[in-house]
C-alpha cells in the first residue's frame, strides 16, 4: 500500500523525500522546460518534475499492461504543500448554514456521519471536523489506497466541542457511488474534486445526496479564471489552453460548479456558491512554482504549438516567483447544497 517505503507522520504530514532535489527551485536563466505531465499524473494539479528529480510515487507507465487501465494518481506532496493556501481559501462562510442545518437532521445514534468524496490525504476533515460539534464519525473515500493511508493517519481527532471524531476509509471509484452508499449520512463533503468528475458523475453525486437527503459542502472546484501580476500577454492564451485541457474526455473542469448547481437545483436543494480564490504571493513560492510548472504543462500538453513560447514564459514566470515579484489568484468556488432531508414533504 505505501508505495515508497515511507511512513505517514501525524501532524506533520508527508515525509521528506531528500532525493526530491531543493526545496526552492532553481532561479531560471533564459527558457523554462515545459515538463508536459507524464501519463498518469493529473496535469495542472501536481506534480510536475523539476530537471534530475525523482517521482515520489509510483505514477502510470504507458505501455505497461495492466497499469495502463489504471486511473492518474495525485502525489501526496502536492496535496501537502497545497493544504495551508486550500485552507486559507476555503468559504468560511458556508460553515454557518451548513450547522444550523446539521442541527436541525435527526441524529442516528448520535453523531453526524461525514462522508468525504476524494478525500486523498485528507485535509477537508482536518479544516471541518474541528469547525462542527458534537462527535463525528468519517467515512473518508478515495480510489487511491496510498492516499487513504495518509487521510487515516493524519485525521483529525476532535470537533470544534471536544467531542471524539473517528474516521474510516473506503477504496472504490466516486464514478459508482449509489444512494445505498450514502445511506445513513449527515453530510457530503468533496474538496478539489467536482472538476475533475464528468457530468454524468456530478448527477450521480446529485442523486445520492438527494436520495440520502444529507447537505453536500463541495469545495475548491476551479472557476476557469486566474490572474497574475505583473500581467503578460501570454496569460489569456495559456489560461485558455489549460481550460481546454481540463476540459478533455468529458470531464467538467471550469463547469463544474455552473453543472453541479444545475444537478442540486433540479432535485429540490437550496444552493449557495461561494468564491475560494487561492492569493500566492511572495510568502508562497514553492506552491506557485509547482503550480505554475503544473498550469503552463497542462496547457501545452493541450496546444503544442505553444511550446516554444510557454518554456519563456515559464521561466520568466518562476524568476519572478523566486525574486517575490509575482502574484497569483488563482480562482475557485465552493458550494454548499441543502438537500431536503429525507421524509421530509416535496
Ligand atoms: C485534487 S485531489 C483532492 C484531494 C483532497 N480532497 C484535497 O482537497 O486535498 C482529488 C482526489 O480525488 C480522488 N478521485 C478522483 N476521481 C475519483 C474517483 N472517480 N473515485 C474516487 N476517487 C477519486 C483522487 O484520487 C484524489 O485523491
Amino acid at each position: 500500500m505505501n508505495d515508497t517505503g515511507t511512513t505517514a507522520q501525524r501532524g506533520g504530514g508527508i515525509p521528506a523525500q531528500p532525493e526530491a532535489g531543493a526545496a526552492t527551485p532553481p532561479a531560471p536563466r533564459e527558457a523554462a522546460t515545459v515538463t508536459v505531465p507524464a501519463a498518469g499524473v493529473i496535469p495542472g494539479a501536481g506534480p510536475t518534475e523539476r530537471p534530475g528529480e525523482r517521482r515520489t510515487v509510483r505514477l502510470r507507465e504507458s505501455g505497461q499492461g495492466g497499469e495502463a487501465d489504471e486511473p492518474p494518481r495525485y502525489a501526496p506532496q502536492w496535496l501537502e504543500l497545497r493544504e495551508s493556501a486550500d485552507a486559507a481559501a476555503r468559504a468560511a462562510e458556508l460553515v454557518d448554514p451548513l450547522r444550523i442545518r446539521l442541527a436541525n437532521l435527526p441524529r442516528r445514534g448520535g453523531g453526524l456521519v461525514v462522508h468525504d468524496l476524494g478525500c486523498g490525504t485528507g485535509s477537508m476533515g482536518r479544516w471541518l471536523a474541528p469547525r462542527l460539534d458534537g462527535a463525528q464519525h468519517w467515512v473518508l473515500h478515495d480510489r487511491d489506497p496510498y492516499l487513504l493511508h495518509f487521510a487515516a493517519v493524519a485525521s483529525p481527532r476532535a470537533a470544534a466541542d471536544g467531542s471524539r471524531v473517528t474516521v474510516e476509509t473506503r477504496r472504490g471509484d466516486i464514478a459508482r457511488l449509489t444512494p445505498d452508499a450514502l445511506a445513513g449520512a449527515s453530510l457530503v463533503t468533496a474538496s478539489a474534486l467536482l472538476d475533475v468528475l464528468t457530468g454524468a458523475e456530478v448527477e450521480a453525486l446529485a442523486a445520492a445526496c438527494a436520495g440520502a437527503g444529507c447537505p453536500a459542502l463541495l469545495t475548491l472546484s476551479v472557476a476557469g479564471r486566474v490572474e497574475l501580476t505583473p500581467h503578460d500577454p501570454l496569460d489569456a492564451e495559456i489560461t485558455e489552453a489549460f481550460n481546454a485541457h481540463q476540459r478533455r474526455s468529458g470531464l467538467l473542469g471550469p463547469d463544474a460548479v455552473t453543472a453541479a448547481c444545475a444537478a442540486f437545483a433540479a432535485r429540490g436543494a437550496t444552493v449557495r456558491v461561494r468564491p475560494s480564490p487561492w492569493r500566492l504571493g511572495p510568502g508562497d513560492p514553492e506552491l506557485t512554482a509547482q503550480w505554475l510548472r503544473g498550469w503552463v504543462g497542462a496547457a501545452v500538453e493541450q496546444r503544442p504549438g505553444l511550446a516554444a513560447r510557454a518554456g519563456k514564459y515559464l521561466a520568466a514566470r518562476l524568476a519572478a516567483c523566486a525574486a517575490g515579484e509575482l502574484r497569483v489568484t488563482v480562482h475557485h468556488s465552493d458550494l454548499l447544497a441543502l438537500c431536503r432531508p429525507a421524509g421530509a414533504a416535496s
